[in-house]
């Protein structure tokens, strides 16, 4: 026979275990900071829209900040972290990031901006996921409300960076098989591709598909032949690597669909992106053709599927931590 204060025991470690277990498990939401720091979201678009004044590519290096973090050990801003002489070998200088990622300083200042009016409550990489949504919006695209409540990592992950982010020389499979490995599914790679509806490419990153293309000799023979002239001439054969050429050569700044139609046309700039369309029997065609036409089923989807991407595997509850300077832990 159990005893009355032994069951009410069990009943009170039962309760606490679910209460650990719940704390653990918490789910983001829009209104994390809404008692806390409600502006939140105007500052950091306040801090964007003065920044794309002098920087028309800031919202696109932005975004792919928060896509270049939440890959590697989810959502919890370690890309952010510089590299500190013993354990923090940074991300910063992995092969996908190294002298490419760019937008360090404007997130630096949105932070600073956000501590002034409410300190040491919003974590590094809640302001990524929120300086995603607001650069889209500002470029013309969707809105969407952004899920709150993840914390900070006290570790980076060099080596996660130079495996899990996809490469714009790889297969379409191999591409496939990293957004599954986070659990993003195929309508999620072709929408969020869809992001190199702006921004730019430096020519070292394709230039083997304008002159020797897998050692032919020849260039990629998808590439539309007027957009391979113009690609030779922004990117000669004895240039340099570094210059730049825009991923949407449509509407290089605008947040819209045409990259879809731009690869209908072969006009994709790196392999990875004319591989959606171009590779033979591939499930992402007929999403391309879906998104090329209608381009409210574009945005639907890419607001799903960034809300996706930005629910990988955050820290939440008491794990991590708010980092009162993003680059450092505390
Ligand atoms: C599907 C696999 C992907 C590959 C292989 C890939 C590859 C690349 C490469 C090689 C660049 C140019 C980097 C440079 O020139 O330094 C780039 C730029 C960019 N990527 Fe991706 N990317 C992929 C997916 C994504 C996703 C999912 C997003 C966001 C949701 C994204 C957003 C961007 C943006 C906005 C830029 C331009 C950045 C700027 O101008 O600063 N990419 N990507
Ligand atoms: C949002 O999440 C936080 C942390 O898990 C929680 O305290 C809060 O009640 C949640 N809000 C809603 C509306 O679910
Ligand atoms: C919210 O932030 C914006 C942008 O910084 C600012 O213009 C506005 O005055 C702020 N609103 C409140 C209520 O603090
Ligand atoms: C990651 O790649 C960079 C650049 O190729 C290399 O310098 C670095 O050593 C790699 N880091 C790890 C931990 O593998
Ligand atoms: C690159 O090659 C072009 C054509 O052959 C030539 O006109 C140009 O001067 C060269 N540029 C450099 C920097 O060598
Ligand atoms: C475009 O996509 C939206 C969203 O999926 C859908 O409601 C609409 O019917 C589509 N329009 C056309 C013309 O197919
Ligand atoms: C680097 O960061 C780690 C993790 O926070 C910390 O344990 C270590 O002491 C730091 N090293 C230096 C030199 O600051």
């Amino acid at each position: 026979m159990v005893s009355f204060s032994s069951s009410l025991a069990v009943v009170f470690i039962l309760v606490a275990v679910f209460v650990v277990l719940h704390e653990s498990n918490a789910q983001l939401n829009a209104t994390f900071y809404a008692t806390t720091c409600s502006n939140v979201s105007n500052i950091a678009r306040a801090v964007i829209q003065q920044a794309l004044q002098s920087d028309p590519r800031i919202a696109a290096s932005l975004i792919r900040l928060h896509f270049h973090d939440c890959f590697v050990n989810g959502c919890d801003a370690s890309i952010l972290l510089d590299n500190n002489g013993t354990t923090i070998q940074s991300e910063k200088d992995a092969a996908p990031n190294t002298n490419s990622a760019r937008g360090f300083s404007v997130v630096d200042n949105i932070k600073t901006a956000v501590e002034n009016s409410c300190p040491a409550l919003v974590s590094c990489a809640d302001i990524l996921a929120i300086a995603a949504e607001a650069s889209v919006s500002l470029s013309g695209g969707p809105s969407w409300n952004v899920l709150l409540g993840r914390r900070d990592s006290r570790t980076a992950n060099q080596a996660g960076a130079n495996t899990s982010i996809p490469t714009p020389f790889e297969g379409l499979s191999s591409i496939s098989a990293k957004f599954s490995a986070v659990g993003l599914n195929t309508n999620d790679l072709v929408a969020l591709s869809g992001a190199h509806t702006f921004g730019r490419a430096q020519c070292g990153l394709f230039i083997n598909r304008l002159y020797n293309f897998n050692g032919t000799g020849n260039p990629d023979p998808t590439l539309n032949s007027t957009y391979l002239t113009t690609l030779r001439q922004t990117c000669p054969q004895n240039g340099s690597g570094t210059t730049l050429a825009n991923l949407d050569p449509t509407t290089s700044d605008a947040f819209d669909n045409n990259y879809f139609s731009n690869l209908q046309n072969n006009r994709g700039l790196l392999l990875s992106d004319q591989e959606l369309f171009s590779t033979n029997g591939a499930a992402t065609i007929s999403i391309v053709n879906t998104f090329a036409s209608n381009q409210t089923a574009f945005f639907q989807s890419f607001a799903q599927s960034m809300i996706n991407m930005a629910n990988i595997s955050p820290l939440t509850g008491t794990n991590g931590e708010i980092r009162s300077d993003c680059k450092k832990v505390n």
